[in-house]
């Protein structure tokens, strides 16, 4: 296989790192953009020990356009680009809804412009869940309605989709593929990389290990009045690694022009939910530690229940996931227990 180059943006981050280490492992070179507003240099290193292999590294802030273009003048041969550089706390796009306008769109529209420009030919694009608000049926597919966001970050992430189609309409030479996430969870096997969050974690699996940790002491369980079995929500929780191979394969789909249309999307989870309470008991069984928490009111925003259907993506992409929820929390733990040890 002949390697082609892959801008990465947002490389250093959770998913991006991940996706980065399988792009190696596939024979890619790798460019990474990244500002490091929300990861650390660091991760890099796991990287390059995973892999024997160092990406190539741009501190660079995509929302100013002449330090993206230096980027693609530099490197003529990406022909493809993996899209994660965005914002992506749900709270705080409430609060602060023009800081993830700004970032999440203002990058995207300066990629855009440039793929345009320099040809580029492939685009995957790092899409969410959250796009299909409150599910009317489940599982979800990509023909279920697409819901008005109740989020700045959720409608940055549908509104991408439609910066993305419409540009690919006009300019097409541009292959894009959207994949909507589910809830990317644990780490790498090794336990060199994983979610590095800043301040206290607003996600669920990584205020569990810090919880076991001893970094917390108040992990919540928010709601047990959901209409499912033990009560608290379910989501559709993927191994960070799986979902780090859903980009390689989708690179691979647009890569041997398999694709049917020039804008795609795919879900990407397992196609089964698990509630708070399973993760919660996955974890303790994986780690051997009981955690302790209380059942505190809902959290506002939050569906009851979501998982995807992931036929299309086994079909189209021929991807399947392969670890299980307990592969995800100790994974997640080995990780944690790493970062205490002073990796990174
Ligand atoms: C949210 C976003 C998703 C985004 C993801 C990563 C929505 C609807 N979802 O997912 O698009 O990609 O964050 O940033 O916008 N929970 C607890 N205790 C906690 C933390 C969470 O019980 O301390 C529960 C939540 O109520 C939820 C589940 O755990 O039921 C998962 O929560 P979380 O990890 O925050 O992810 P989502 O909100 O599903």
């Amino acid at each position: 296989m002949t390697k082609s180059k892959v801008l990465v943006t947002g490389g250093v981050g959770y998913i991006g790192s991940h996706t980065t280490v399988e792009l190696i492992k596939a024979g890619y070179d790798v460019v990474i953009v990244d500002n490091l507003s929300n990861s650390e240099i660091s991760m890099l290193a796991g990287v390059e020990r995973i892999t024997d292999t160092r990406p190539i590294f741009e501190l660079v802030d995509m929302t100013t356009l002449s330090d993206l273009e230096a980027i693609f003048k530099k490197h003529p041969e990406i022909e493809s680009v993996i899209h994660f550089a965005a914002f992506k706390a749900v709270d705080e796009s409430v609060e602060n809804p023009v800081k993830y306008y700004r970032n999440n769109m203002i990058s995207l529209l300066n990629l855009m412009r440039l793929m345009v420009k320099y040809k580029t030919k492939n685009l995957v694009f790092s899409s969410s869940c959250t796009v299909y608000g409150t599910p009317d049926e489940l599982p979800v597919t990509e023909k279920s309605p697409i819901k008005k966001s109740v989020t700045p970050y959720g409608e940055t992430k549908q509104m991408a989709e439609r910066v993305i189609q419409d540009t690919v309409a006009a300019n097409t030479h541009i292959n894009s593929i959207a994949l909507r996430y589910f809830n990317p969870i644990g780490a790498h096997s090794s336990g060199l990389i994983g979610e590095l969050p800043l301040g206290i974690p607003g996600n669920l699996m990584p205020y569990i290990t810090q919880t076991a940790i001893g970094k917390r002491s108040d992990l919540k369980v928010f709601g047990n009045d959901y209409d499912t079995p033990d009560g608290s929500a379910i989501r559709d929780y993927i191994h960070v690694v799986d979902l780090a191979k859903a980009h390689i394969a989708a690179l691979k789909r647009l890569n041997e022009s398999q694709n049917q249309s020039n804008f795609e999307v795919f879900n990407v989870g397992t196609g089964n939910g698990h509630s708070v309470i399973e993760v919660i008991q996955s974890f303790e069984k994986m780690s051997g530690i009981k955690l302790d928490y209380t059942i505190t009111e809902r959290r506002a925003g939050d569906i009851p229940k979501i998982w995807g259907s992931t036929k299309l993506a086994n079909k189209g992409l021929n991807w399947h996931v392969e670890k299980t929820l307990d592969e995800m929390t100790e994974s997640a733990w080995k990780w944690e227990q790493n970062l205490k040890k002073g990796f990174k």
